[in-house]
């Protein structure tokens, strides 16, 4: 096996009615939730897909024919990544911050204004060729699901034009209105609070699948956090929490609470945070955790923040080993952590944090799945959308072996390809 670099990235979809046969796939990540997480993935196999699905997995001599036919020659295939937290529509550069912060500034919540005041003025030509950009690049290392938050418009006009344009991408949108006091709002937190979960959430709702807030030292307290995730889910939307990157803030209790689908950061957490989020482990994802109303919390992990804010890992391994359900997602932002790359973010949380090449992998596609409510992506599954990467290396453990190292050379499927112009 060598890299084909002249080999295109898309693997064509078959036609409507037509099945295409995958095959000679050396190792295939599949996450059957039948045969438990971080299960072995199979060896020889192959999977038939027709009109977008899976329709077949099993061992290459058992595959049936097909009517077209594209080889693994002996590649690793995966679901594609599912990035279930990226913050893609915005403008401006904080590249400046960035080279502060290396010279020991420290990371803080108001840094988002910076970009509030470009996203605002930006066209929304800008911002979708930005995100459309941002997505292409995602996609390129192995990402077929991608969520997108709002939260750098942070008045009614921008926040309901930032979520218009992240649908053209993705369907799962989140309203981040609650993302920092904007400038204006400086000293009357509760006045602008009153606005996201009144004016701002009536424009912004029709756009959005999730509702999410920072939960934050110099951003929201508990009780504002409390009546924007609550305004939001009597909306009918998802909830989900920026909660516990800074600081202990109480806000994993307030997720677990409300039902929440995912705490996001998680990085400082004491053991009744821990025994909480463990408490709260939906299901392994199956049907019963599908739609914005299921069941559990997920603790979302984001070490590429940590990377780039030079903060300490989180503690994976106390969460995984009390039995949480743990995603990892890119967090992708131009503040605390401007990466694309789901590859680096499993890397780190191997090196780094202690989690298992096997759990890695598994909270970065179905993990990320459960972190949306998602049965149907981040699977290789009868019936699951046929969103897959294939990684030009022996075994899935390179994506962490071989940090940096772009390993993905094909893709098929995904909602992030659909919309892409
Ligand atoms: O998820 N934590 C809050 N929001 C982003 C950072 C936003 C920014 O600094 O621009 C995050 O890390
Ligand atoms: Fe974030």
């Amino acid at each position: 096996m060598s890299p084909d670099l002249a080999r295109p990235l898309e693997i064509p979809a078959p036609a409507p009615g037509r099945s295409l046969l995958l095959d000679d796939i050396g190792v295939l990540v599949t996450n059957d939730p039948g045969r438990g997480p971080w299960t072995a993935p199979l060896p020889d196999a192959a999977v038939v897909v027709a009109d977008g699905r899976i329709a077949w997995v099993g061992r290459s001599v058992d595959a049936p024919t097909c009517d077209e036919r594209w080889s693994a020659e002996g590649r690793t295939v995966l679901p594609g990544w599912v990035d279930s937290h990226a913050h893609l529509v915005f403008a401006g550069d904080r590249s400046a911050e960035f080279a502060a912060r290396m010279a020991d500034r420290p990371y803080v919540a108001g840094g988002i204004r910076t970009t509030v005041a470009a996203t605002r003025a930006a066209t929304d030509e800008a911002l979708r060729a930005r995100a459309v950009a941002l997505v292409a690049e995602m996609r390129r290392q192995g990402t077929t699901t991608v969520e997108i938050k709002s939260g750098y418009g942070l008045d009614v006009a921008t926040e309901r034009r930032s979520l218009a344009i992240a649908r053209e991408l993705t369907d799962e949108t989140t309203f981040l209105g609650a993302h920092v006091v904007p400038e204006e709002y400086v000293g009357r937190p509760d006045d602008y609070v009153d606005l996201v979960l009144g004016e701002m959430l009536d424009a912004c709702a029709p756009h959005a699948r999730w509702v999410d807030v920072f939960c934050e030292v110099g951003a929201f307290d508990l009780d504002q956090s409390r009546r924007v995730l609550e305004a939001g889910l009597a909306r009918g939307l998802g909830a989900r929490v920026h909660g516990h990157q800074l600081s202990r803030t109480g806000a994993v209790a307030l997720a677990v609470e409300l039902g929440a689908a995912s705490v996001d950061h998680c990085t400082e957490l004491d053991a009744e945070d821990v025994a909480l989020l463990a408490g709260a482990a939906p299901a392994v994802p199956d049907g019963t955790t599908q739609g914005v109303a299921g069941r559990g919390t997920v603790a979302t992990l984001l070490p590429v923040v940590e990377l780039s804010t030079r903060r300490p890992m989180p503690d994976a391994r106390a969460l995984l080993d009390a039995g949480a359900t743990v995603a990892l997602a890119t967090d992708c932002n131009p503040g605390s952590g401007y990466s694309s790359s789901m590859p680096l973010a499993v890397a780190l949380a191997v090196i780094q944090a202690r989690m298992t090449p096997a759990e890695a992998v598994w909270a970065a596609t179905a993990g990320g799945a459960a972190a949306l409510r998602r049965a149907d992506v981040g699977r290789v599954t009868v019936g699951a959308r046929a969103d897959l990467q294939v990684l030009d290396a022996p075994d899935p453990v390179h994506v962490a072996y071989r940090p940096g190292v772009p390993l993905v050379t094909a893709v098929l499927g995904g909602t992030a390809r659909a919309r892409l112009p």
